[in-house]
């Protein structure tokens, strides 16, 4: 038995922003978003789209977004004297996850901070709409956030089905400002989102549709983006490739990838679409037997799939990223140890392939290395 469930409404292409004043009725509004010159503008932009100003601006949203950081934007909303009936998320993964804290709170961040601990629970007090600026993070139609505690090397996933957006609106040209490192690694974590969802023992035929069509999307046009950053076609495709990425997560969750990478970015700083991609090819390799998988992979790509995984290691290879976990500094035991953990952590246990066999494909990547080097 399975179900596929995912309620936000989807506004996407050219123009796509002109559904803005219709989603918002007469609700009164609020904007969460970065501090730039830029991200001003952009709000003067809605506020001309809407016809009316917001409420509040919360302008203070840090890259991923930390558990001090989103106290101070939680306290801002708090001592509104009216809060906005509705918000809008302007940006990529952290200024989305920043409102759906923000919202899961109705500004009370101890509120969401026991819930994400593991106490109390939260009822949405406001309801949302996400306008993502960056191309990756499918946040925009999760029902989840992560929240970063680097003083305690923690991270935390907030998840509750009340999260979910009530509308994602992808307006490509809000993209094309997006500097190359943040597209190649944001359409890489949109890329491993598509493939965790196939290793997932929460996969399900809706879920591999989405991410079939993702994957083809990604591989196709990731790589042609990164060759010509102003590729407006490019934009438009990898910022729905993401989307539908994010349709596919949304309903299975990450899994390994996922795990390793939230160890390798707290450890080595590594931007989390790198940190969770760099490990695809062999995670390819070693579920290769998986004849779900297979099929998935083969219509994705268009060839076999340990052909696949070879045109995906010369991609990430063409677009500067090592698919060895040594280039980030882990000695072969340091990587068995982090992989040993992430299997045990809670996105690990949705990883559908065998453990051992995982492992050992890693090992065989140390030995080859270790060979090449005594040549
Ligand atoms: N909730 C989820 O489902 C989910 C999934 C994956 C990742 N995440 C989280 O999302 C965060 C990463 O989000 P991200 O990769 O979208 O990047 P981001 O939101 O952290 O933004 C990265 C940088 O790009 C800038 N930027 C964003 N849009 C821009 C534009 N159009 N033009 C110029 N600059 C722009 C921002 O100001 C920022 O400096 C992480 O915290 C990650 O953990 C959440
Ligand atoms: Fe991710």
């Amino acid at each position: 038995m399975w179900s596929y469930s995912n309620p936000v409404s989807i506004h996407a292409g050219d123009g796509a922003l002109s559904a803005l004043k219709k989603l918002l009725g007469n609700n009164s509004y609020g904007i969460v978003t970065y501090r730039s010159a830029y991200f001003s503008s952009l709000c003067d932009e809605l506020t001309e789209i809407i016809g009316r100003p917001p409420l509040h601006i919360v302008d203070g949203v840090e890259e991923n977004p930390s558990v001090n950081n989103l106290r101070q934007l939680c306290d801002e909303i708090a001592s509104l004297e009216h809060k906005p009936q509705m918000m809008i998320a302007l940006g990529g993964g952290s200024a989305i996850d920043s409102c759906k804290v923000l919202c899961a709170g109705g500004g009370d961040f101890d509120k969401v901070y026991n819930f994400i601990r593991g106490s109390g629970s939260i009822d949405q007090a406001i309801e949302f709409i996400c306008i993502p600026t960056t191309a990756g993070t499918g946040s925009e139609v999760t029902c989840w956030a992560t929240v970063w505690d680097p003083e305690n090397d923690k991270k935390y996933s907030l998840s509750d089905a009340s999260l979910y957006p009530v509308a994602a609106i992808l307006e490509p040209r809000l993209t094309h400002t997006l500097p190359l490192t943040v597209t190649v690694s944001s359409g890489l974590d949109a890329l491993s989102h598509a493939m965790e969802s196939l290793w997932n023992v929460h996969r399900n035929p809706l879920s591999r549709l989405y991410a079939e069509e993702a994957i083809r999307e990604l591989i196709c046009y990731l790589p042609r983006l990164a060759n010509d950053i102003n590729n407006q076609e490019a934009r438009e495709r990898v910022q729905q490739a993401s989307m539908l990425a994010g349709l596919a997560f949304s309903n299975t969750k990450t899994s390994i990838a996922h795990s390793i990478s939230y160890a390798v970015t707290l450890e080595k700083g590594l931007a989390h679409g790198l940190a969770c991609s760099f490990t695809l090819p062999t995670l390819l390799r070693a579920n290769v037997d998986d004849p779900f998988i297979r099929l998935s992979i083969e219509k994705a790509f268009l060839l076999p799939c340990e052909e696949a995984a070879e045109q995906l290691e010369n991609m990430l290879q063409q677009l500067g990223i090592s698919t060895l976990p040594s280039s980030y500094g882990y000695r072969q035991d340091e990587w068995q140890a982090l992989v040993d953990n992430a299997i045990a952590g809670e996105r690990g246990k949705n990883y559908s392939g065998d453990s051992a066999q995982l492992k050992s494909h890693f090992d065989f990547i140390y030995q080859q290395t270790d060979s090449a080097q005594c040549l």
